[in-house]
């Protein structure tokens, strides 16, 4: 699959998100970016950190249709380096010579990929990321969970890898 992208944000690259995304990630023949390689500093109303990694990043994901969230719920919302990659689409907003490159992301899916020791994902971390992308003009295309409770058990995982899988592949903005 050439058209899709996952961007991914852990406190650690091998534990239970990392092996999630590998496994859906090498399914679908695509790369996985990892944030904590990258120099993106919180959200700054001065926009004084403009020429750090954050913008050739998001040109890098425009290349593509279909963007996936990758993160695990920490306290009821995506990890830290998550949010602050999200925090930054702020910067489109305010600034007149981005919002052309903003807008690009209005024709975009975007999907989620996350664990945690639930049994599903929290209501409330789900909803503050599809309202974002909803707000953004992306179309959300549903998440994957996994319940890493007693650690990262792949085969519980199947049946619903499969689904997003196939809906991930069969999904197109329209
Ligand atoms: C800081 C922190 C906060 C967490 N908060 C939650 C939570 O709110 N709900 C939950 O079900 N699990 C929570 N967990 C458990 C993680 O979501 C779970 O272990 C996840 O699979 C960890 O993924 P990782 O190995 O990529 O860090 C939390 C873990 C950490 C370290």
């Amino acid at each position: 699959m050439n058209n899709a992208i996952a961007v991914f944000a852990s406190a650690r690259r091998n534990g239970n998100t990392g092996k999630f995304i590998d496994w859906i990630a090498g399914d679908l023949g695509i790369e996985v970016i990892d944030l904590s390689e990258k120099n993106i500093s919180p959200y700054d109303y001065d926009h004084r950190n403009i020429n750090d990694d954050f913008l050739p990043l998001m040109q890098q994901l425009l290349e593509y249709e279909k963007i996936i969230f990758v993160t695990p719920v920490y306290w009821y919302g995506p990890s830290a380096q998550m949010k602050i990659f999200i925090d930054r689409t702020s910067d489109f907003l305010d600034l007149e010579e981005l919002k052309d490159i903003g807008r690009r992301l209005r024709k975009k899916m975007a999907y989620i990929v996350c664990t945690s020791i639930s049994s599903d994902a929290d209501s409330s971390f789900i909803n503050s990321l599809k309202d974002t992308f909803e707000y953004l003009g992306m179309k959300y295309g549903g998440y994957v969970h996994a319940n890493c409770e007693n650690g990262y058990i792949q085969e519980n995982y199947r049946q619903d890898v499969n689904s997003f899988l196939s809906s991930v592949k069969e999904s197109a903005y329209v």
